[in-house]
């Protein structure tokens, strides 16, 4: 791979065994994809786990001096002052958070414990070169912004953010952000829960670039968030495009490059309905709490179900979860303190893969986001899944119908 002089000393180690590391294992990467050279990036996210090789490489990387050039923003791990405040941890788990919040934060990260940056906190402009790891960060960046950025790990995002560069292969190239696949969509689109179930439909839409057909002209930063997060859940997608919407997808000629699509699906309501018998616990049934965002929700969101909730009172209790910028604002707005008052709360920096959440062993909970339902399962938490408004009506009765 030819190198800059930037390049070469970062490689030789003038900026210490960190970024040498860092240069080293992004060189070899490269050189496995076929590239020829390493590109500047502007931005870069993290996303962090707040688990045993996540913590590790962090660890490792501020004891060889390591600093990131670029200061990438980073995923939720959980809210230290929330969850200690209501005992509900571990002096182990405690101690391992601490950890993290202490490696990212000598690194030079902007702690901002956020699955969401694409929305408010780190917004790349269109043909902007970025490392974003995170499954509904990549195809935003890509699809929505019309950035780029490969589909990054934690740990190769963290290299970005130390070197400042990455290795120039794959969607970074125009031919490689074409459309393979045409997803004409029979399915009704009526609000964002729709797109939860679309992006489940990755089993049927299958590996490759979807073009997608019969989508509204207008669609919320939050169906796009919503439709990236469970395509990687259900597939692999770094980019996708939708005709007339999409930045890169002006028409259905442009999205594919002027190629024939390699292949055509069709998603009706049918497939949201087979997808939501597949990854749904049965509903009719008494739930034993309600969680929200994953990804992180919106202003928008907390505002909307504040709305739902006026003059109510739940049954269960509602665990919303967000970024501390749309938690600031819905405590200056009064909106935080009366759904407190109401049994829901809005929780900051938290993901629900984490082990915060033990108290809710053995638990039924109800969510609107299959991806929700899907990485608590193994902490021995399940979920029904409905729409946001089924699942508002259902903190209110205690039952899912
Ligand atoms: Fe975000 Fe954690 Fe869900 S990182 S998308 S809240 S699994």
């Amino acid at each position: 791979m030819k190198l800059t002089k930037d390049q070469q000393d970062l490689l030789d180690g003038k900026y210490g065994p960190g970024a040498q590391l860092a240069m080293k294992v992004q060189v070899a990467v490269g050189e496995s994809f076929g590239a020829e050279r390493m590109v500047p990036i502007t931005r870069a996210h993290v996303a962090l786990s707040n688990q045993d090789a996540d913590l590790w490489l962090a660890e490792k990387m501020v004891d060889m001096g390591a600093k990131c050039r670029i200061a990438p923003t980073v995923n939720p791990g959980w809210c230290l002052p929330y969850f200690e405040a209501k005992g509900l941890v571990s002096e182990e788990d405690y101690k391992m958070m601490e950890r993290t919040h202490n490696a990212y934060k000598k690194l030079g990260a902007v702690l901002s414990y956020n699955c969401t940056p694409y929305i408010d906190t780190n917004v790349p402009n269109f043909g902007e070169v970025v490392a974003y790891s995170e499954s509904s960060a990549t195809p935003y960046a890509n699809a929505v912004w019309g950035a780029r950025t490969n589909r990054e790990g934690a740990n190769s995002a963290l290299f970005a953010s130390i070197t400042g560069y990455v290795p120039e292969y794959g969607l970074l190239f125009d031919e490689n952000r074409k459309g393979t696949i045409l997803v004409d969509v029979q399915a009704d689109m009526d609000n964002d829960y729709c797109y939860h179930m679309l992006g489940m439909c990755g089993k049927k839409i299958g590996h490759g670039i979807p073009v997608f057909t019969g989508l509204p002209k207008h669609i919320s930063p939050e169906a796009f968030r919503n439709l990236g997060a469970q395509l990687n859940t259900s597939g692999a997608y770094d980019m996708y495009h939708i005709v007339g919407v999409t930045p890169e997808a002006p028409d259905l000629e442009t999205a594919f490059g002027g190629k024939e699509p390699e292949r055509k699906v069709t998603i009706t309501n049918e497939d949201f309905e087979e997808v939501l018998k597949e990854i749904s616990l049965e509903g009719n049934r008494e739930i034993d709490f309600v969680m929200f965002g994953c990804p992180h929700f919106t202003l928008n969101e907390c505002k909307h179900i504040h709305e739902r909730l006026q003059g109510r009172k739940l049954k269960k209790e509602m665990y919303i979860l967000t970024s501390s910028h749309v938690k600031h604002m819905a405590e200056l707005m009064g909106i935080d303190e009366e759904l407190e008052g109401l049994g829901a709360h809005i929780i900051p920096s938290t993901c629900p893969d984490q082990p915060c959440w033990k108290f809710l062993k053995g638990k039924i909970g109800l969510t609107e986001s299959p991806k929700c339902a899907y990485y608590p399962q193994r902490r021995g938490i399940n979920f029904v899944i409905r729409d946001l408004d089924t699942c508002i009506e259902a903190a209110v009765t205690g039952e899912v119908k």
